[in-house]
């Protein structure tokens, strides 16, 4: 019933020049040293806290978050117990995509403020020990970027193979899908030159041609000028897609149901990815990784095992693919989240998620956000993201256990994916009723109203108007609030973020999925140099026994969801107890 855009929303559910040239060198310097001298997999031992910039603070009352807000915010941030921010794109553009688009590499976007306000930012940062991954958004660009301007104004200028064109001459080109399109076709005619470009996603994002040198050193230029700003790493856009066959072969009828099949890891996309890696990433001490890991634990692996010299991690769709509108059975959750830590065991790093700025709320989606069960399971979903192995990331308002939009009309949305879709499918005379109810449960909006820092009008993010609604319950759901609750879901989360940071073994420690089968009970161990602890789950609303087989009466309780853990294994609702055995 999903239809390839929903299917991919899953699998997705399922992606300056001011400083003067002796402060460049200088930092440069410094960077390089402290890459020969620092922790080169600091990554491993990170939490991250993702921002959504557009969401999180608003500092001059337009209605749209911004980087002094986030400044702002730093000490909140430090006190959560997180080591890294991943930062959404805050470079300059029209925002069709909320800065995907991206229309200057090496500028901040106006509404989010300006350069000076980034290297505030940054710094504020680096003296609380916050390291900035940023958003690397290079697959495509915005039309408005200069180099597509160029590129589209004439068939000889020297910019044309920046982008896919395929000049209309000879014919229309095989057909490619495009994931955000009105109708789906990712070559858009214009013609000013007579000819189609590539588009995979809207039409305002063209796809940049990986297989011209030229746009590659490009792309390291920009990466180069951020990393001796003294940034921390790139977290890469939709690269699983960058490599194209340019001869643009005709793929067989019906592969848009299975498109990743045929666009991810590309010809030559592991040559880029090693030539990046040698002009870029080994210069300096940074974090890397992509969005999406390809088809398969081979597609996966060829992209993060260190000898082949590419990326840092894998961030895979799998694990999040489970939830449909429908829910997810959690023998096919506990199923994948351990095929994907077994495939990694003894190579490779993995990232944990269940939730970012392109899916629904975590509580909304895997736990249960009524009155009675929001904070409990939030908090059980917390503690599975900060005991597996890999490194975890959590979405900002995932901490507060924020919940989903809960929109019931057209006009309340903001995303280009979803108001594409929605024209599509009133197009074909699909069923609207039934697309609107599909995405109160799993559209990205869902995740992206504006942070809930307290009761005060439009939950304190703003003064203004705020440009996507703040959810109605942010009167019993903000950060003011919970900060004062010491059984709060922020106040939970602070100790399960303290747990891991205490706790080597939840990084590295080997994991062992216990009673497989059990449908409402998730149990694992984590082991390490002799340290041993069990973390056991309730996934139901009702209570539910683990059947482990190991003796808990003498284990020492870590951290537990409920004032006292229940004795014997007998879990109540979304309980969550991690032991040392
Ligand atoms: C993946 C990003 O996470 C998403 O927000 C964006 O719309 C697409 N890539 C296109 O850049
Ligand atoms: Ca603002």
């Amino acid at each position: 019933m999903f239809n390839p855009f929903q299917r991919f929303m899953y699998v997705l559910c399922m992606l300056a020049f001011t400083l003067n040239s002796c402060k460049q060198a200088a930092n440069k310097n410094q960077n390089m040293d402290q890459a020969a001298t620092a922790n080169k997999t600091w990554w491993k031992e990170a939490v991250v806290y993702q921002i959504y910039p557009r969401s999180f603070k608003d500092s001059n009352g337009d209605g749209v978050g911004d980087l002094n807000g986030i400044t702002s915010e730093l000490d909140y941030i430090k006190s959560l117990g997180v080591n890294t921010v991943w930062l959404n794109p805050v470079y300059s553009s029209p925002n069709t995509d909320n800065g995907y688009d991206v229309s200057d590499y090496r500028n901040i976007m106006k509404e989010f403020g300006t350069m000076a306000d980034f290297d505030r930012m940054l710094k504020g940062m680096h003296q609380r020990g916050i390291k900035l991954v940023m958003d690397l958004v290079v697959n495509h660009s915005s039309n408005q970027h200069e180099w597509f301007k160029q590129s589209r104004s004439s068939r000889t200028n020297p910019y044309r193979n920046y982008y896919h064109w395929w000049n209309a001459e000879r014919g229309k080109p095989a057909p490619r899908y495009s994931l955000f399109d009105v109708n789906h076709d990712a070559w858009k005619y214009d013609s000013l030159t007579n000819a189609y470009y590539l588009h995979y996603f809207s039409q305002q994002q063209p796809d940049l041609n990986w297989e011209n040198p030229k746009v590659r050193q490009e792309v390291y230029r920009v990466m180069k000028f951020w990393a001796e700003k003294g940034i921390d790493g790139f977290r890469m856009d939709a690269y699983q897609f960058a490599a194209k066959d340019t001869t643009f072969p005709k793929f067989p009828l019906g592969y848009e149901k299975n498109f990743m099949k045929y666009y991810a890891i590309g010809p030559h996309l592991h040559d880029y990815l090693k030539e990046m890696n040698q002009e870029v990433y080994s210069k300096y001490n940074l974090m890397s990784v992509a969005e999406g890991a390809g088809n398969s634990f081979q597609d996966a692996h060829d992209m993060v095992d260190a000898d082949r010299h590419e990326l840092d991690m894998a961030y895979a769709f799998d694990g999040v693919g489970v939830a449909g509108p429908n829910g997810y059975s959690l023998l096919d959750f506990k199923r994948v989240f351990s095929k994907w830590d077994s495939a990694f065991a003894k190579k490779g790093w993995l990232s944990i998620f269940l939730a970012n700025h392109d899916q629904a709320r975590l509580v909304s989606r895997f736990g249960n956000d009524s009155e009675a069960f929001r904070t409990v399971s939030a908090n059980m979903l917390n503690t599975f993201i900060l005991t597996m192995r890999g490194t975890p990331y959590v979405y900002n308002g995932d901490e507060l256990g924020m919940t989903n939009a809960g929109f019931t009309k057209i006009s309340d949305y903001n995303d280009v994916a979803l108001l594409n879709e929605y024209q599509h499918t009133k197009n074909i005379g699909g069923n609207l009723v039934q697309f609107l109810q599909e995405a109160q449960k799993v559209n990205r909006d869902n995740s992206r109203t504006p942070f809930q820092w307290n009761n005060s009008p439009n939950a304190g993010f703003t003064t203004g108007t705020p440009w996507l609604k703040v959810n109605p319950n942010y009167k019993t759901i903000n950060a003011a609030k919970e900060e004062k609750d010491p059984n709060s879901c922020l106040n939970y989360f602070r100790k399960v973020a303290r747990l891991r940071k205490e706790n080597p073994v939840l990084v590295d420690g080997k994991y062992t999925l216990l009673d497989k089968n059990n449908p409402n009970v998730y149990a694992y161990t984590r082991e390490l140099n002799g340290k041993k602890l069990l973390v056991l789950l309730n996934f139901k609303s009702k209570a539910a026994t683990a059947n482990t087989g190991i003796d808990i009466s003498k284990a020492k309780v870590l951290l537990g969801n409920y004032p006292q853990p229940s004795a014997d294994a007998k879990l109540r609702p979304y309980e969550a107890v991690v032991y040392q055995l």
